[in-house]
């Protein structure tokens, strides 16, 4: 039986990337059936709905969810993004936001110095600040009040920090450093967050064969980048996450390569979705990075227990990056189809052969060549009968 995905391409750019995430999930041949589902800020200026209750439940019953993005500047709704990505993180209860940023090429990091990044952020991802408690009082007056809570429970700082610190043991046995750095604020915010230093001193102490240090979110975020190569799992509350998994994907290249997964470890249910957001001034320019997508898609496959081809199109990416067959924000020159083309090419060619044709092609004289190539390429699986030719792409 194929997996279920439910697929939410949303908002900007999220429709274009999801395609071409799509394709390379499909050129894998992984057991996948796709729905489609029309969800966004075109529904909602439409109708009024960000996700009707029978749509939720299709939702709920999918092996997975495949979405792109969420966010339109015509929508003036402040719970517009609560309504659909937050909802569906709370209410699938996919605690554990996982965020990897691994520098694909040396070239793509901003720093003078480019050291092996490869880290994870664990961002706690159904409690903290975004829960949506508090309130407003006087609005629109001078005495007003805005309160936000940050709701931090035992059971879920207990969860995250596991598993946390069991990602950290696995990784070590794949050869990672397998180091856990716990990052709060606890110095200020010295209620909730000395519940973080509590159940950080009781998980060290379970799990004295992985090396696990403090650090405060500030200090956190200097040696992110005067440092980045010692971190191995970072694990965080909610806010704290998305900024320091931001910040992060930036030292590898940016947001447009960084992939996200949300998950619940103990349903099996999870959301996997590039972090970049919908870039509304990007939108329909054919220029959107798929790779944060297209590695989403493999994050995807590694949850549903596919591991082997999701290894296989991280390493597609990863050639693809190293031969500078990028999109404009990774240095290189190609459209979004193109850079996925890049992709399926670093491939085995049999499976280019069933990619199916690109949306999208403009040109100027890099993107050029790099179109022929692929087409030059298809070709020849044509003609030779798809049997064993070496890709060109790989012997660049
Ligand atoms: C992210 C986004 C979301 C978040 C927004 C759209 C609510 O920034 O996935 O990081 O803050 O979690
Ligand atoms: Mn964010």
């Amino acid at each position: 039986m194929p997996f279920r995905i439910a697929v939410i391409p949303g908002d900007g750019i999220g429709p274009e990337v999801i395609a071409q995430g799509i394709r390379v999930l499909r050129a894998v041949d992984a057991p996948l059936d796709f729905v489609s589902y029309d969800l966004g800020a075109e529904r909602y200026l439409r109708t009024g709905e960000i996700i009707p209750d029978p749509v939720f439940e299709e939702l709920r019953e999918a092996s997975a969810i495949y979405f792109g993005a969420v966010g339109d500047p015509r929508v003036t709704n402040p719970h517009y993004a609560a309504g659909l990505l937050l909802r569906l993180r709370f209410e699938l209860d996919l605690w554990v936001n996982l965020r990897p940023s691994r520098l694909l090429a040396p070239g793509m990091t901003p720093l003078k110095e480019a050291p092996s990044i490869d880290l994870v952020v664990v961002r706690e991802n159904t409690e903290g600040a975004y829960v949506g408690i508090g309130g407003q009082f006087k609005r629109d007056t001078i005495d007003e009040i805005a309160i936000q809570e940050d709701v931090n429970t035992r059971k879920g700082v207990e969860r995250i920090q596991r598993y946390a610190f069991q990602l950290a043991k696995q990784r070590r046995a794949a050869g990672h450093p397998g180091r856990l750095t716990m990052v709060d604020k606890s110095n200020a915010l010295y209620l909730a967050h000395d519940l973080w230093q509590r159940v950080f001193a009781f998980e060290r102490s379970r799990t004295p064969d992985i090396e696990a240090e403090h650090l405060f979110v500030d200090a956190a975020a200097m040696q992110l980048v005067k440092n980045p190569g010692h971190f191995d799992v970072v694990v965080t509350s909610n806010m704290f996450g998305d900024i320091l998994s931001d910040l992060a994907s930036e030292l590898v290249g940016g947001l447009g390569q960084a992939p996200s997964g949300n998950i619940n470890p103990d349903t099996g249910r999870g959301l996997f979705e590039p972090v970049h957001g919908s870039a509304p001034k990007h939108t329909g320019k054919g220029i959107a990075n798929p790779f944060g997508a297209i590695l989403a898609g493999a994050m995807m496959l590694r949850h549903l227990g596919e591991g082997r081809k999701a290894d296989q199109i991280e390493a597609a990416v990863i050639s693809a990056a190293g031969n500078g067959r990028t999109t404009r924000d990774l240095g290189g020159g190609l459209t979004t189809a193109a850079a996925a083309d890049a992709v399926l090419s670093m491939q085995d060619p049999v499976l280019l052969a069933g990619a199916g044709p690109t949306t999208d092609r403009r040109d100027t004289p890099m993107r050029r060549s790099a179109s022929a190539d692929i087409l030059a390429q298809r070709r020849a699986v044509r003609l030779r009968g798809v049997l064993r030719i070496r890709s060109r792409e790989r012997d660049v």
